[in-house]
């Protein structure tokens, strides 16, 4: 039987770097109340001809050098993302898959906001296990910048633009098999974040809406403590499912929403320090590019060691969650 192997990991965030004091100009904010409630100092945002797809593809090919893997052996793109190049079609991880030379594979997006990288390491296993895929990069996107209401001080100081990548291949090495990905979805907390506009349930009568309509709006506070429980939970099953203590976990690599949300749950799952990796700090909150730009900040410091097992957590809008038990399994 195949298994799945994370290969290798990349991520691109765009030159302009925009800080707390620069948002305290545009909206009724403060440094020390971003950095208080959020651990939040800075954030990256795309040029106005910048994409999405643009973002994926310095990522995902900074991934693919690292793999070893030749862009001809790639057999499938999935990217995650919010905030696609296009409404609707074509899907971004086509057109990232056209930017690096990449012809003849699956390729096609998934939404399932911050959450995302998991949902898409979750299936490119699948894929893998089946024997239908050798080589799949997953590719977490975002443009953040272009659905947020830089009138809403709740949501504006939140979000930044990045990507991040990773290239899974079969292995029939079990060593270097991705353990476990648990993922899962509740409908019923669909209102706490949102982008009510641009789809057929808005309140518009077609799917052409004003300009600046399509912002993400979220239940801040509420949000916050369904997302505690829920991290806390999901750890908690992973670790049990197989057997696994979090004091055994080196690094532990959440989805870096707000520092005071990746606090409680180290804490509530008895983590040390050391091992929770934060970045919100550099890049806010990039949804589903946010993990894989944690992996590969930790990749760059030296400080991620071959073999071992990466745990993985986020929560996102949907409500969306998903953790993961990952074995770094770069090509000898
Ligand atoms: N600057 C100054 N004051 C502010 C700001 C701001 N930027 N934003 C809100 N306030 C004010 C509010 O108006 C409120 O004032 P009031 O008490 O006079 O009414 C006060 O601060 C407290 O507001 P809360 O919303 O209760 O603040 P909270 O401590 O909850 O922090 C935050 C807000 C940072 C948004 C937090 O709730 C949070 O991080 N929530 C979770 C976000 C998240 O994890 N999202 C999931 C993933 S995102 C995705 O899936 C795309």
């Amino acid at each position: 039987m195949a298994y799945a192997a994370f290969r290798s990991i990349g991520a691109y965030v765009p030159q302009k770097i925009l800080t707390n004091e620069d948002l305290s100009q545009i909206v009724d904010t403060s440094d020390e109340w971003i950095t208080k409630r959020t651990g939040i100092k800075e954030r990256h945002i795309a040029a106005k001809d910048e994409f999405t797809s643009d973002l994926g593809a310095k990522a995902a090919q900074k991934a693919l050098e690292r793999s070893g893997v030749c862009v001809s052996d790639i057999d499938m793109v999935i990217t995650a993302t919010i905030s696609p190049d296009y409404f609707c079609m074509p899907s971004t991880a086509a057109i990232i898959s056209t930017k690096l030379g990449i012809k003849n594979v699956t390729a096609f997006d998934i939404s399932a906001a911050c959450t995302g990288f998991i949902y898409i390491l979750s299936i490119a296993k699948a894929f893998i296990e089946s024997g239908m895929k050798k080589n799949i990069l997953i590719i977490g996107a975002e443009k953040l910048s272009a659905i947020t209401d830089y009138t809403d001080r709740g949501t504006c100081i939140l979000f930044g633009d990045g990507a991040g990548a990773a290239v899974i291949s079969a292995t029939y090495n079990k060593d270097e098999a991705i353990i476990d990905v648990h993922t899962g979805a509740d409908g019923e907390y669909a209102d706490l974040l949102m982008t009510p506009n641009g789809g057929t349930g808005s309140a518009h009568d077609s799917l052409e809406v004003e300009a600046g309509t399509s912002f993400m709006q979220m239940k801040g506070n509420e949000t916050f403590k369904v997302a505690v429980r829920t991290l806390t939970k999901d750890v908690k099953e992973i670790l049990a499912d197989n057997d696994i203590k979090s004091e055994d976990i080196k690094h532990f690599i959440p989805h870096q929403a707000n520092y005071r949300i990746i606090k409680a749950v180290g804490d509530a799952l008895k983590m040390r320090d050391e091992q929770v990796i934060i970045t919100v700090d550099k890049y806010g909150n990039t949804s589903g590019a946010s993990i894989p730009m944690a992996i590969n900040d930790l990749y760059e410091s030296g400080k991620l060691e071959a073999g071992e097992v990466m745990l993985l957590d986020a929560f996102g809008g949907g409500l969306t969650w998903g953790s993961a038990l990952v074995p770094f399994s770069p090509s000898k």
